[in-house]
């Protein structure tokens, strides 16, 4: 799909001649396209003379940045000690399984991402998974199925 670069190029103006300010530009560029595009990127590189090599440094060191196209939701299934203890393995597994993708990866539909994360700070409610900003506690293969389907048909009602 080719990339709209307008908002890009109204994005570089803003912080065009300041100093340090790269990653709050890379920031705002993902929060339009959802991640960094590699055509973004080129532009950046072109427009304020930094070596393509720096920005992509930048993007793959901070784990908030994504290079490729997110899905409209993104599961989160904990694997810290707790989560992996009561079964959040076997969560991702067949999450993985059932979407046909592996962790950091998209749906080719683009409906779901899939992510791990280290503990989410609610063991109490082990196995966690999150789903955009909610939070899904004592998970089982059943519940995340039906958490699928239910975000599914969402998707399809809208
Ligand atoms: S280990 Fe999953 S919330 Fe703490």
């Amino acid at each position: 799909m080719k990339v709209n670069l307008s908002d890009t190029r109204k994005i570089i103006q803003q912080y065009r001649n300041k100093k340090g300010t790269l990653i709050p530009l890379l920031q705002e560029i993902q929060a339009i396209y959802g991640y960094v595009p590699k055509e973004s990127i080129e532009l950046i590189s072109k427009e304020l003379l930094i070596y393509p090599v720096k920005i992509y440094g930048i993007l793959t060191f901070y784990t908030q940045f994504y290079l490729t196209p997110r899905g409209k939701h993104t599961i989160i299934v904990c694997q810290g000690t707790a989560c992996h203890v009561m079964g959040g393995k076997d969560i991702l597994d067949y999450l993985s399984n059932k979407l046909g993708i592996s962790e950091g990866e998209t749906t080719k539909e683009g409906m779901f991402s899939l992510e791990r994360a280290a503990c989410l700070g609610c063991c109490g409610m082990a196995p966690v998974v999150v789903i955009d900003n909610n939070f899904y506690g004592m998970c089982d293969i059943q519940k995340v199925d039906a958490l699928v389907k239910e975000y599914r048909s969402k998707e399809a009602n809208r």
